[in-house]
């Protein structure tokens, strides 16, 4: 085999095993550059008789032709290859199906959905609603709601009470919303309607029990308020709360210190069945607290009670929920367990509104 031949079979070669662009580009430079083994192949023809010229130029310029058209199909099959990884790599399979969004994974908890619930039911009413302090004083929690000092009623609070401060007096986590009243009668000027919805902390734990859980207050301060607008209030608002048509309510007698007279409410429901119905049947379900604000709480929050009139009620959002959505244990509310939020939670955007329907 001439030099040449077995040069152009190198070069080959090379093409065939250049696995990239890159590579490919390297053997072109190295066979056809100025530098390269072809073009130096040309270099000798000065030094030939013109015979030789002819013959050997011919011969190198065919080589480099043949050199130059496999480099072509090389760097063609080589583009094709990297185009077609770049495909494969890039697909999209446009069968699959969309994955979910943020929106849809995340759950609401039902204790913040049945807030918003009835937050929405007393806007509609026109009440507003009132916060304060989850870690309370003594005087709010107690003594300007008319529990006399070393009355048992503090006694059934089973209250958490905080280390003393400086002063020696000890706070404690308010075992009631209760305390909001005062501090909203003694901030704002009447006429109030206002709901309270908050933490509240006793020392309690079983299935329908947690040491930390949530209330309701609502308040109504007015001239002449009375005990027929109470009623009426409660009724509208359990009527919209259970999205039943009637609630039959009982008033029972009973005992707070800051209301004259107090009153339980018992709703009539069907306990017959699997779950509990309300509005129907003839079981009756103890639902909230309520009352005439008592003319001591007035009269500590400097309203006279010959000119202002109020009544209250409390009741606990945990024990609504658990009715409403039929959950049976307190406890897991608390639990942070992502299969029960994902079971019993509510979507992102599912608000609550009277128009739009609360629970649909
Ligand atoms: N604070 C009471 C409790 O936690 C509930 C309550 C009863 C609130 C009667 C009221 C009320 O506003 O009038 O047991």
């Amino acid at each position: 085999m001439s030099d040449l031949s077995a040069l152009e079979a190198s070069i080959l070669n090379d093409i065939a095993a250049a696995s990239d662009e890159a590579a490919l580009e390297a053997v072109r430079v190295a066979a056809l550059g100025k530098k390269g083994s072809v073009s130096a192949e040309l270099a000798k023809l000065g030094a030939m008789s013109p015979d030789e010229r002819k013959s050997y130029g011919a011969a190198v310029n065919t080589v480099r032709d043949r050199i130059a058209a496999a480099l072509a199909d090389r760097k063609a099959k080589l583009g094709d290859a990297a185009l077609d990884a770049k495909l494969a790599a890039e697909a999209a399979d446009v069968t699959l199906p969309l994955r979910p969004s943020a929106l849809e994974a995340g759950r609401i908890h039902p204790v913040s959905q049945v807030t918003e619930e009835i937050a929405a039911i007393f806007a509609d009413l026109g009440f507003s609603v009132a916060e304060g302090p989850d870690i309370e004083d003594d005087e709010h929690n107690f003594t300007a709601l008319n529990f006399p000092v070393g009355h048992p009623a503090r006694e059934m609070h089973d209250t958490f009470f905080l280390a003393p401060g400086a002063n020696g007096e000890r706070k404690v986590l308010r075992t009631h919303t209760s305390p909001v009243q005062i501090r909203t009668m003694r901030t704002k000027t009447p006429p109030h309607r206002v709901i309270i919805p908050g933490r509240t902390y006793r020392n309690d734990s079983d299935q329908t029990h947690t040491p930390m859980f949530h209330q309701v207050e609502g308040l109504v301060i007015d001239r002449g308020a009375h005990i027929g607008q109470l009623k009426w209030t409660l009724i509208e608002f359990l009527k919209a709360f259970f999205e039943v048509p009637e609630v039959e309510m009982r008033m029972r007698p009973s005992f707070f210190p800051f209301t004259e007279p107090s009153i339980e409410v018992d709703i009539r429901c069907d306990r017959s069945g699997p779950e509990i119905r309300i509005g129907e049947g003839k079981d009756w379900m103890e639902i909230l607290g309520c009352g005439m604000v008592h003319p001591n709480v007035l009269r500590n929050c400097g309203l006279d009670p010959d000119e202002w009139q109020g009544f209250a009620w409390g009741m606990g959002i945990d024990r609504l929920a658990m009715l409403k959505y039929g959950m049976p244990d307190l406890r897991a509310f608390f639990d942070a367990d992502v299969r029960w939020i994902e079971h019993y939670g509510f979507r992102p955007l599912d608000l609550p509104t009277l128009i739009g329907g609360l629970s649909s």
